[in-house]
């Protein structure tokens, strides 16, 4: 496996593969792998030709005083973890690379809408630093397939919507996330946990799957989400927000939405922890469709 850390290296080894016609999967990550990106980088090799993974701790999309200085880089391990995965290519550019003129003034991309929801809420900026970021590395590989997870399920929907309106011919793969055995969604972040923590942590996983279970039986969105709220609080977590959404586009729900997400950010010590779950509401009765 080749890594490079320059564009134009990229840029060549890129045009010889296209140049062969081969299929391009690009799998964006900030690094410190786990096995939920190897999940990705599996699901894209198993659909293209060739696979590039990319490491960047993108500054664009943290907010001041968050976690930028103190999100770990573990690039030598990342690259034998990518390697025995089979992937092909890992680029990994620097800052300068990446921000040539520096981190303000840069052209942006923003979503509008979807970016100021949710964790676009509490995070200001950090939608538009994602859609900018992932943008310039859809350009720089220009592959057939992208690879998301659904763990940050806002960031997929929010990526989907970018490519759909800027016309990029990218086909776009979410994956479900990929959990510890007691169910907490794999990330870079639970690292930051101290022992303690990291017992209670699975808590966030098993309030949403209550709420859920809830919401589907009949309960009220709005309650259900209360009570989601205060197990947090009771298991040590400081919630930012439980919201139910509808699926298409993260709306809240209306009467008829049967297809529904619930999603939950909230902090555990040091770590700010997301998460997510798909799920059907009961059927609706006939009379509750009608207008
Ligand atoms: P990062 O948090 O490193 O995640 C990279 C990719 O791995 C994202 O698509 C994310 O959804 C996916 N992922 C993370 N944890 C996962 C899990 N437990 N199961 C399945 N997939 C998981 O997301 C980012 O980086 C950045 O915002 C990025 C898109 C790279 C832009 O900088």
């Amino acid at each position: 496996m080749r890594t490079l850390h320059d564009i134009p290296e990229l840029r060549a080894r890129l045009a010889e593969w296209r140049g062969a016609g081969l299929h391009i999967a690009l799998v964006p990550t900030m690094g410190n792998l786990h096995e939920g990106h190897v999940a990705l980088v599996e699901a894209a090799l198993a659909r293209a030709d060739r696979v590039v993974t990319t490491v960047f701790v993108n500054p664009l999309q943290f907010g001041p005083g968050e976690d930028l200085d103190a999100y770990p880089r573990t690039l030598a391990q990342d690259r034998a973890r990518l390697a025995a995965a089979g992937n092909h290519l890992l680029f990994a550019p620097s800052e300068a690379a990446m921000y040539p003129r520096g981190r303000d003034g840069h052209t942006v991309v923003e979503v509008p809408g979807l970016s100021a929801e949710l964790c676009g809420a509490s995070r200001p900026g950090h939608f538009r630093g994602v859609s900018t970021v992932v943008a310039k590395l859809f350009n720089l590989v220009q592959p057939d397939l992208a690879v998301f997870g659904q763990k940050d399920y806002q960031q997929l929907m929010l990526i989907r919507r970018m490519a759909a309106d800027l016309d990029m011919a990218i086909e776009i793969l979410g994956l479900p996330t990929v959990r510890e055995a007691d169910g907490l969604a794999m990330s870079s972040r639970n690292g930051y946990l101290t022992a303690a923590e990291r017992a209670r942590a699975p808590a966030l996983y098993h309030s949403l799957q209550r709420l859920a279970a809830a919401v589907a039986a009949g309960s009220e969105p709005a309650t259900a989400e209360q009570d989601a709220l205060q197990a947090l609080l009771e298991a040590g977590f400081e919630p930012d927000y439980v919201s139910v959404r509808r699926r298409e586009d993260l709306a809240r729900p209306e009467a008829p939405d049967r297809a529904l997400v619930v999603l939950a950010a909230a902090c555990l010590g040091r770590a700010r922890l997301i998460d997510n779950l798909e799920f059907e509401r009961r059927g609706v009765t006939r009379a509750s469709r009608q207008p």
